[in-house]
């Protein structure tokens, strides 16, 4: 029985998940609306909330898995990548836990957790597979042979997918986060009604920058074009990209099972793209592709614990190199 904590952005989460990958429970405190009002995650802000909320989210957690402490064979946490003073929160909070109770701490590279969210049961993916990680903070493209571990094929040189979302809907005027209102916004519009860059095909890296560059030049040149047929055009580039890269993966790696991850999968067109694909697609719920501690639980099951006291000078890292 493994209990997870998660605190790489804005979101305050812990869960208990089996060795088998059994979701025991999965409690998320967001904080999107703490930060809505400043159009952005603000670092400082995010820490301190994790602060209060952690203790409280664990308890939960172990609550609704109906476990004790004493019950857990071992403790994951996220190490990074994330914000540094919100990453410390969640690792200081799992190190004193297993440390309680002398317990084993598995720490977890956040992004692989997305990675292997699809390998939870009910119904878990069996590698190998691809694997399109789209979040307001990453979009890669990941060949996974043994789930310990995974390979980057491709990643954006710029703005994330969700980012590109959220930018765009603000230059749209819609709220933040603003990828379900441009979601929303696109099912109106025409997607042919405007012109956006394509990226060179056959490449598996992405690029988001320049797309919201032209949609800024697209809402200044045409102030009274349908913000409708703007966003459905504008989505339509976004998931184009995302799509042609997925394609071009497959076929060269020769790989016939994809899975997607992060808050961007919850993306009408992207999944109806995704399942025209024509190989089986695994796209988990909503709530174990946005940020949790589910999908952390998820990786710490394949790797190696270090035995107390071994992890307790471990540091929190911004970045992994
Ligand atoms: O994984 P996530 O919750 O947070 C991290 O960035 O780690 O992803 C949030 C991102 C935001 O950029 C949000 O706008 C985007 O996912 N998103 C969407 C949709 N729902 C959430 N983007 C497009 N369409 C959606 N329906
Ligand atoms: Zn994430």
């Amino acid at each position: 029985m493994i209990l997870a904590i998660e605190t790489s952005c804005d979101d305050t989460c812990a869960a208990v998940v089996t060795e088998g990958g059994e979701i025991r429970s999965n409690v998320i405190a967001s904080q999107g609306l703490l930060h809505a009002r400043y159009g952005g995650v603000v670092p400082e802000i995010a820490s301190r909330r994790h602060l209060e909320l952690v203790d409280a989210v664990t308890a939960d957690a172990l609550e609704r898995a109906r476990v004790r402490l004493d019950d857990l064979t071992t403790v994951g946490v996220t190490r990074g990548p994330g914000l540094i003073g919100a990453l410390l929160v969640g690792l200081s909070s799992a190190k004193a836990l297993a440390a309680s109770r002398r317990l084993p701490l598995v720490p977890v590279d956040h992004l692989h957790g997305h990675v292997v969210a699809s390998t939870l049961a009910p119904e878990p993916i069996e590698p190998p597979y691809l694997c399109l990680v789209a979040s307001g903070g990453h979009t890669f493209l990941a060949r996974v042979d043994d789930p310990a571990a995974y390979t980057v094929l491709g990643q954006t040189l710029d703005d994330a997918a969700g980012e590109a979302f959220d930018k765009g809907a603000r230059l749209l005027g819609l709220g933040y986060p603003g990828g379900p209102a441009l979601d929303g916004l696109a099912r109106k519009g025409n997607p042919e009604a405007f012109d956006f860059p394509r990226s060179a095909p056959g490449e598996l890296d992405f690029s988001f920058s320049g797309l919201k560059t032209s949609l800024l030049y697209r809402v200044r040149e045409h102030p009274d074009a349908d913000r409708a047929d703007l966003a459905a055009s504008y989505q339509r580039a976004i998931v184009g990209a995302l799509v042609d890269r997925i394609r071009t993966a497959l076929d060269r790696e020769g790989l016939e099972r994809l899975a997607v991850g992060g808050g961007v999968a919850a993306n009408s067109e992207l999944r109806a793209a995704v399942e025209r694909l024509g190989v089986p697609v695994w796209v988990p719920p909503v709530e174990l592709c946005t940020d949790n501690a589910a999908m952390i639980a998820g990786a710490a099951r394949f790797l190696e614990p270090l035995p107390y006291p071994e992890y307790l000078d471990l540091d929190a890292a911004a970045r992994l190199g």
